[in-house]
């Protein structure tokens, strides 16, 4: 088809690619013409051991189908091992799908040092090193495409996974950033919480649940915000079983709570309801017009107007 989302020449390092949803992201991405990094440790879903089997076996199924894709084995805690075989392999990375995970899911006072520190430091702290190893060549090619693996568990919490929500939703505030600061170099990244059979989810849903929640209902959006025509970026985006959404924050319309110069818990209590009401929502995409309708709304004195002139801009985020 002619106008097919292709990526020939396109480097991808995929983590975790061994299997789930990142195995079917570096077949699909093969299938369309890119050279695929397949990184998987091989270990247990907890993050204990490790093996070359899963990525070897996914890197086979590639070749056979004509694909090109060669294996990585290390941890994405040293990511930048990760870049080296890219690099060492096919000169170039343009593309990043941080999707690596393992999961030590405990109720909250259960949850040991270890629980905490192995889930951070293979979902977020891997996610930042192996970016910012890829981020230089990224920005010498003027050409980038990152995509971060949240969950609803980060966005909504999760009864059991208080490590995971912390680490998943880290990654939404690490996609933000990122996105700003690549613009000028063409670097867009996004994040997806998606719903998915996998190991990871095979032990908690149903199997006729999780027979329509296939991988390949997630792969097209994270090829689609990946392709060189995709202007997408700093988005979220939730994705399973064939449908796709994007989210956004919203913030009441809130409440002009302070009387001239002082303000009390009293002052809360009697405009609470204002304060918690969706009635009107706002909606601000960029710490700049967030902040400053706080600025401007602390220069209105009146305790009756919660509708500060938005349009001012006071202090200019750079
Ligand atoms: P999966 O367990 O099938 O795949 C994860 C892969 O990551 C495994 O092959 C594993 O060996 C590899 N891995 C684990 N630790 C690693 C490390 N330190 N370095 C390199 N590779 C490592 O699970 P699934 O579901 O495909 O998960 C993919 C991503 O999607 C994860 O980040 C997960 O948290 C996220 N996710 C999945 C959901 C789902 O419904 N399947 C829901 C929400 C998020």
């Amino acid at each position: 088809m002619s106008d097919q989302l292709r990526f020939d020449g396109k480097v991808v390092i995929i983590t975790g690619a061994g299997g789930g949803l990142g195995k079917c992201y570096a077949l699909t991405f093969a299938e369309r013409g890119a050279k695929v990094v397949v990184n998987d440790l091989g270990g247990e879903m907890t993050g204990d051991g490790k093996g070359t089997k899963a990525a070897d076996k996914v890197v086979e199924e590639i070749r056979a189908k004509n694909g090109i894709a060669v294996p990585n084995y290390d941890s994405v805690e040293n990511g930048e091992k990760i870049v080296q075989t890219a690099v060492d392999n096919f000169g170039r990375v343009d593309i990043i799908i941080n999707n690596a995970g393992i999961l030590r899911d405990r109720s909250f006072l259960k949850t040991s040092d270890l629980d905490w520190d192995l889930i951070q430091r293979v979902h977020l702290r891997g996610s930042f090193i192996l970016t910012r190893a890829a981020w230089p060549y990224m920005q010498k090619n003027k050409f980038g495409r990152v995509i971060m693996t949240s969950s609803g568990a980060g966005i909504y919490g999760n009864f059991g996974q208080a490590n995971y929500s912390a680490a998943k939703l880290g990654l939404l505030g690490l996609s933000n950033t990122l996105s700003i600061e690549g613009q000028k170099y063409n670097i867009k990244c996004n994040t997806i919480a998606p719903v998915a059979k996998s190991r990871l989810t095979e032990t908690v849903m149903p199997e006729d649940i999780l027979n329509v929640l296939k991988p390949e209902f997630v792969s097209p959006l994270v090829l689609y915000l990946c392709h060189e025509n995709t202007e997408e970026t700093g988005s979220l985006f939730e994705v399973g079983g064939g449908w796709v959404g994007k989210l956004r924050w919203q913030k009441s319309s809130g409440a002009m709570v302070k009387k001239g110069d002082s303000m009390s818990p009293e002052d809360i209590r009697d405009n609470w309801s204002k304060i918690t009401t969706f009635d009107s929502p706002i909606y601000h995409s960029t710490i700049g017009e967030s902040t400053n309708f706080c600025i401007n709304a602390s220069e209105t004195d009146s305790a009756e107007s919660s509708s500060p002139d938005q349009t001012k801009f006071k202090y200019d985020f750079k």
